[in-house]
């Protein structure tokens, strides 16, 4: 994990004229992030399926379209990279996995039930962005991530709101049972009791990206390299949860 910088610090030198508008292709296009190779800081193609898609369970048709803060126009960022080539594999559904909203005319989704599990059928793969909206409970202790290779956690993000009257974030792995070294560097907090959250995770090619309301938060280093592996992600703690979408930017 990396971050000395605030996105104050980032905003003046950013490119983002409207930093309240959400960012078109699925991942902020500010913050200390390190800009990706191709030089087009930030941008990836459209997100697009997550491969080897399950079928929606039950009352949580999802699917991409559903989300508001899905897909963009294709073509909105010259420049980007093409498309993430095999994705979907041949034979599979073009749509991918969905947890959430139901279509407008479905009425209000109910909430996922906590803790909630995504299988990651194909495992994680650079250009995974997993997107989980939800709200923080009333009176919070901590809620987690945890994308799991089987009973072994590659990357667990846990914001904890009462930690010694504190609010930190700790991220850690946890291998044959024992928990790594914790990084607890994120340069803030973004998370705010009974308030509504955007969560995204990137999977890049050494690390993943966390951003926070379309803000970028932290990353962390895989410690973890066996990605198709990497086959779960569980969700608990003290949030309800809205939605939760895989796909590829
Ligand atoms: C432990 C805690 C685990 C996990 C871990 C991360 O103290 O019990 O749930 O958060 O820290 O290092």
């Amino acid at each position: 994990m990396s971050g000395g910088f605030s996105l104050s610090d980032a905003l003046p030198a950013g490119n983002n004229p409207n930093p309240s508008a959400p960012p078109p292709q699925g991942w902020p296009s500010w913050g200390n992030q390190p800009p990706p190779p191709g030089g087009f800081p930030g941008h990836y193609g459209p997100p697009g399926p997550y491969p080897g898609a399950p079928g929606a369970p039950g009352p949580y048709p999802g699917g991409p379209g559903h989300y508001p803060g899905g897909p963009g126009a294709p073509g909105a960022f010259p420049g980007a990279p093409p498309g993430p080539g095999p994705y979907p594999a041949p034979g599979h559904p073009p749509s991918g996995p969905g947890f959430g909203p139901p279509p407008p005319h479905g009425g209000p989704a109910p909430p996922l039930k906590v803790p909630f599990e995504l299988p990651l059928q194909s495992g994680l793969v650079p250009r995974l962005l997993i997107t989980i909206t939800g709200t923080v409970n009333p009176k919070p202790n901590r809620f987690s991530l945890d994308f799991k290779k089987g009973n072994d956690v590659a990357f667990h993000f846990n914001p904890r709101f009462n930690e010694d009257h504190r609010r930190v974030i700790v991220c850690n792995s946890m291998f044959h049972n024992n928990w790594g070294k914790e990084e607890r560097s994120a340069p803030r907090f973004p998370f705010e009791p009974g308030k509504p959250f955007k969560l995204q995770v990137l999977c890049e090619a050494d690390h993943f990206k966390v951003a926070v309301d379309d803000a970028h938060l932290l990353q962390y280093g895989f410690r973890e390299k066996r990605l198709q592996e990497i086959t779960k992600l569980c969700i608990s703690g003290d949030i309800t949860l809205t939605s939760v979408q895989p796909s590829m930017i």
